[in-house]
């Protein structure tokens, strides 16, 4: 069967990764703080909610939904009609109830994927997950990829990373989950930082292994890897 890709929403990023994301992936998006996670993960939900009909949800350990809103509105995405036509759910969880979403709650995911007919999901993040409940180990965090996977949809993790220097990436158990990483990250160059994408996994993906340029703006956020970082 030939490989389904998903266009990521974000320009610039299908280019690196042979057009897009494997339809039924599970992709972590790790980076710093402040490096556009949640920004870009919003624009691959919107992507598919807006314009290839495929509806997303966007699950939240972190933010009230409310901030959620408003930080889709910032970047210009009307998300009341979304939301009203069900084609972008938004779901807040108490990041200490996460053991017992893994537990007792993949029902209540599965109805909730079933009803809205699911095809993008976006977790942020699973750091929360982690940190939240010792039970929360890394086999649940597998059980959570596996089922999603099983379901069909394509996923997004969010996870925060404390080393920012690209070059000093420490690869984590957490990485050999997943069938891709992205990374978001800052780079010095002379006297002043760059933010930076780079791609160092995806399976059944050609990839660009370069460290190319992002830019965050009031469109959201865009890689430009024709451009080069170091001058
Ligand atoms: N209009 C804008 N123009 C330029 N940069 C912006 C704009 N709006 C937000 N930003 C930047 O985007 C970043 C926040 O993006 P986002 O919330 O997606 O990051 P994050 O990686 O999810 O952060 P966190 O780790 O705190 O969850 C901040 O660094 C902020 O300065
Ligand atoms: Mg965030």
């Amino acid at each position: 069967m030939a490989i389904k890709r998903l266009t990521s929403g974000v320009p610039g990023l299908d280019k690196m990764i042979e057009g897009g994301f494997v339809k039924g992936s599970s992709v972590l998006l790790s980076g710093t703080p402040g490096s556009g996670k949640t920004t870009l993960a919003m624009q691959f939900l919107i992507e598919g909610a807006l314009n290839a009909g495929e509806p997303s949800i966007f699950i939240s350990f972190e933010e009230g939904l409310e901030l959620i809103r408003e930080n889709f509105i910032r970047f210009g995405w009307s998300i009341d009609d979304l939301e009203r036509q069900g084609k972008l759910v938004l779901v807040q969880k108490d990041a200490t109830l996460v053991g017992a979403l893994l537990e007792n709650e993949l029902g209540q995911l599965q109805e909730i994927l079933e009803r809205v007919g699911a095809k993008r999901v976006v977790i942020d993040s699973v750091s929360v997950m982690n940190e939240s409940s010792d039970k929360v180990d890394r086999q649940t965090l597998a059980q959570l990829v596996d089922f999603l996977r099983s379901k069909g949809c394509t996923t997004l993790f969010i996870h925060e990373r404390s080393v920012a220097a690209v070059d000093e990436i420490k690869y984590e158990a957490i990485d050999f989950l997943f069938d891709g990483i992205i990374l978001l990250s800052r780079m010095r160059t002379g006297n002043s930082f760059r933010q930076i994408l780079r791609v160092p996994k995806m399976r059944y993906t050609k990839i660009m292994p370069k460290i190319v340029p992002v830019q965050i703006s009031d469109k959201g956020v865009a890689v430009y890897p024709e451009m080069s970082v170091f001058e």
